[in-house]
């Protein structure tokens, strides 16, 4: 890949990850991924505005061969998808100063060993010039990290969004061909990387929005030619309002828990709530985070391995504390052998999940009619707490 021009004076050194399938050991990437640095050439001054992970550290370098100079190295956020390479390329253009975030600074010298002699810190709203172009840093705490910054460059209306509005694609494409596409995979990592932070994230965006600018570079996935398009996904994203949707992880050991999930799916759905199940033993875990973007309830359906939850349970109920989605309900359905403490441990695993629990169904052995009965009625409360809330929207469907 060569660099791209995206302005007069500044290109996109992307570096595509194409194999990449997991990040932090722990992110499904069914897509891949892309670094993208880019390299701000003014009159008088050059910048390079962050690097690359250190698996691609060759391609960045590569891309940067011709480049005789930079002056400025911005680092705007230090985690090793964008700073990994950062010494590399500290390296290669040695008079480069090193330009950080006040909270970035110590982190870049005890995560990556960056001589303390190449690092100056810049403050929120500072400018550095490069002669006709000006790069303007934008402190923006917890996108997902606390020492994070944007850069904008106003004469060409540009903003360097680092991990703000990216998306883990793997691709050629410089801007946003296929909305559809871009949509998904900013959603994915959202709610992956962003969801927790959604209040700071509302007060970064209208800081943001008081800069004029056209375009949005962020430091993974395309480029945004036409920004409104990722501005009012966010919006949407953060603001408080749930939709009318149910997210249903589950798993089954012999099929009880399964038979019960399944009559609660159908007796949801005919009261007119959107369900999105989610078998525990194959799912992508992303997809269940995109899920709980916008639902109100989340429902878990699990059997009882020695008196607990199932261990999968466990592993879901804990992410979803993590990532705190709006949430306003909860659930939880399953069958037992001969004891369980399944509802107690849950309920202890999710504290930041401020939820009102509509209702639990315990059933031992296989479910009967009296088991069919009550998830029945627990459907009937879901249905009517999302109508109660407005959720639920158009006519014809039975309460
Ligand atoms: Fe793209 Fe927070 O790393």
């Amino acid at each position: 890949m060569h660099a791209r021009e995206i302005k007069k004076g500044i290109e996109a050194i992307c570096c595509v990850h194409w194999e990449r399938r997991l990040f932090d050991s722990l992110i499904p990437l069914p897509d891949g991924t892309s670094y993208n640095a880019y390299l701000v050439r003014g009159e008088t001054a050059t910048a390079l505005v962050d690097s690359a992970d250190p698996a691609l550290r060759d391609e960045l370098m590569e891309q940067l061969q011709g480049v005789d100079n930079i002056d400025y190295v911005v680092s705007q956020h230090s985690e090793q998808d964008h700073a990994g390479a950062l010494p590399d390329v500290l390296k290669r253009f040695p008079s480069a100063k090193l330009l950080c975030s006040e909270k970035a600074r110590d982190m870049l010298i005890s995560h990556l060993h960056v001589p303390e002699e190449r690092v100056r810190v810049v403050a929120d709203g500072e400018s550095v010039s490069l002669g006709n172009k000006t790069l303007t840093f934008i402190y923006t705490p917890w996108v997902h990290w606390p020492e994070t910054m944007c850069t904008y460059v106003p004469e060409d209306q540009c903003l360097f969004s680092c991990d703000f509005f990216g998306s883990h694609l793997a691709t050629t494409d410089l801007y946003v061909t296929d909305q559809a596409k871009v949509y998904e995979a900013a959603k994915r990592y959202y709610a992956e990387i962003m969801m927790p932070f959604r209040a700071i994230i509302a007060k970064n965006i209208e800081k943001l929005s008081e800069l004029d600018f056209d375009m949005i570079a962020p430091s993974h996935g395309p480029v945004y030619d036409q920004p409104d398009f990722i501005l009012e996904a966010y919006k949407d994203w953060i603001s408080p309002q749930m939709k009318n949707e149910v997210v249903l992880p589950y798993i089954s050991m012999h099929g009880s828990t399964e038979m019960m999930v399944k009559h609660l799916i159908d007796a949801l759905t005919a009261k007119g709530v959107s369900v999105q199940a989610f078998d525990l033993a194959v799912v992508d875990i992303g997809k269940l985070a995109i899920a709980l973007v916008d639902a109100a309830t989340l429902i878990v359906g699990t059997p009882t391995v020695h008196v607990g939850p199932h261990p999968a349970v466990y592993y879901v109920s804990h992410l979803a504390n993590l990532l705190k989605p709006k949430l306003k309900y909860a659930a939880i359905v399953g069958s037992y052998g001969w004891s369980s403490k399944a509802i107690e441990q849950i309920a202890g695993l999710i504290p930041n999940l401020k939820v009102d629990v509509l209702g639990t169904v315990l059933q031992k052995g296989l479910p009967d009619a009296g088991t069919f009965a009550q998830i029945d009625i627990l459907a009937d409360n879901i249905a009517k707490a999302h109508y109660a809330d407005e959720l639920v929207s158009g006519t014809g469907r039975a309460v």
